[in-house]
């Protein structure tokens, strides 16, 4: 039973970041959460996903940071606007499968 619990979340994690459109994400990104990034850590802020160790290791803490950090900024996004923005950090940055 346990197991089939997680097997489904992984899916839908999975499924989640399948779900978005990195075109639609990275607009959203750009406005709310790159400046802080940069005000961070310089350039275009992008070290943050590429620095060692990372903080996110797979796609389903991905979603969650996503949404995390989205609720924190009080973006005002819905769960479909964290998917997109997922999917875009995902294809330029964590290329998870
Ligand atoms: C007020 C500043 C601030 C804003 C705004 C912000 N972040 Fe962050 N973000 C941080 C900090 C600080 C960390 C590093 C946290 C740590 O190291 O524990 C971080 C880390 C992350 C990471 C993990 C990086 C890794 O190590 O893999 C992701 C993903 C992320 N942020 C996404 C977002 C998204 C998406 C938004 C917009 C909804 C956002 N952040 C907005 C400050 C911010």
């Amino acid at each position: 039973m346990r197991v089939l619990i997680s097997l489904s979340c992984l899916m839908l994690s999975l499924s989640a970041l399948a779900a978005g459109d990195p075109k639609l994400g990275k607009p959203l990104h750009d406005k709310q959460c790159v400046a802080c990034h940069v005000k961070l850590l310089g350039g275009d802020g992008s070290a943050m996903y590429t620095r060692k160790p990372r903080l996110i290791n797979n796609a389903t803490a991905l979603g969650q940071r996503v949404a995390a950090c989205s609720a924190q900024t009080n973006a005002g996004w819905f769960p479909d606007d964290e998917a997109h923005v997922a999917a875009w950090l995902n294809q330029a940055w964590y290329k998870f499968k």
